[in-house]
């Protein structure tokens, strides 16, 4: 049977094995997959050990993007630009990498109903997610691509890096008093520990759009304070974790799986587990009787 994995710190929360037992079941492919935790002093090695032992492909995950991109044998374009690397394909004598997380953020904003184009885009984050979105947001041509990060010098280096795609602003999120969007995108991990970067309010245009490239509990910070804002459109990441485990699977088995009914089923599952729902416009329902599981 063929093996493939997610590699990552922490993993055991991950979706993705459920993700793809669902995509293998409804396309009839006989694999496993499964999570690894891996450390990052230990990532080279791991990544030695995996290939000896016959692993056919990998997604990668925080906080390994970037440090994966270093070692593997090739790139694919689309890779090399964001520096980031969130799938791994086995060659004979190493890995190739590539990133399908800017594939699985724009098909799923084209599900929802969110549009780039012309529009006064702003990304909290610029991280190793942030890189891998940033080309296609650029593609779709928005009239202002802002990126604000807590650290100052990470987005003036993605500005540099994302030059020869378009213009991105780089900024502190405290620097962005006074602005106003139309599209905010957290791509920021802070919902993973409760919080959210500290932000200047009135950021939001009036029928603005935010997405969270985080989701279940993670996306909670984020969403309330969407909503306290007037956000009249707030959605999860969730969607974009299913497509770009489309995408990686795509290229690993050579079938794209149908991804509304897994959607669906890991929306029922999350809930199942007492999992925050943060879909659509509804208010996230925490049921606090249940037990939560760690998130991503
Ligand atoms: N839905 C999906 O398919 C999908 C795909 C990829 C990632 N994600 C999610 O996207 C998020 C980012 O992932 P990543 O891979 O980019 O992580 P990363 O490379 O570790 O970057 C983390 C980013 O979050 C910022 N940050 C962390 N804690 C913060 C805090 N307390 N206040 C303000 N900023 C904070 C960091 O700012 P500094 O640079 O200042 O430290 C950095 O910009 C995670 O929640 C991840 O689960 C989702």
């Amino acid at each position: 049977m063929d093996r493939y994995a997610v590699i990552g710190q922490p993993i055991s929360h991950s979706k993705s094995p459920s993700i793809h037992a669902l995509f293998a079941q409804q396309t009839g492919q006989d694999l496993g997959y499964e999570a690894i935790e891996v450390a990052p002093a230990s990532l080279a090695a791991e990544l030695q050990r995996l290939h000896g032992e016959g692993l056919r492909g990998s997604n990668v995950t925080l906080p390994h993007k970037q440090a994966v991109a270093k070692l593997c044998e090739s790139v694919s374009d689309r890779a090399q630009l964001a520096g980031a690397v969130n799938t791994l394909v086995r060659t004979d004598s190493g890995w190739t990498g590539d990133n399908t997380d800017g594939e699985g953020f724009v098909t799923d904003l084209a599900r929802l109903g969110i549009t780039l184009t012309g529009r006064r885009v702003l990304v909290l984050g610029a991280g190793g997610a942030t890189r891998g979105i940033l080309a296609p947001i650029l593609e779709a041509r928005p009239a202002q691509l802002v990126v604000s990060n807590r650290n100052p010098w990470k987005p003036e280096e993605l500005a540099e890096l994302f030059k020869p795609v378009g213009v991105v602003t780089p900024r502190t999120h405290l620097a962005l008093k006074g602005d106003r969007y139309d599209v905010v995108i957290n791509a920021t991990s802070a919902g993973h520990t409760g919080g959210l970067p500290l932000l200047p309010g009135r950021l939001i245009a009036d029928g603005g759009d935010c997405y969270d490239l985080s989701y279940g509990d993670a996306s909670v910070p984020f969403r309330q304070w969407a909503r306290s804002q007037g956000a009249s459109h707030i959605e999860d990441g969730l969607g974009m974790l299913v497509e770009q485990a489309a995408s990686s699977f795509a290229i690993w088995r050579g079938v794209r799986p149908e991804t509304a009914p897994v959607l669906k089923e890991l929306r029922r599952l999350m809930r199942g587990h007492g999992e925050c729902e943060a879909v659509g416009t509804h208010q996230p329902v925490r049921r606090s009787h249940v037990e939560l599981p760690p998130q991503d």
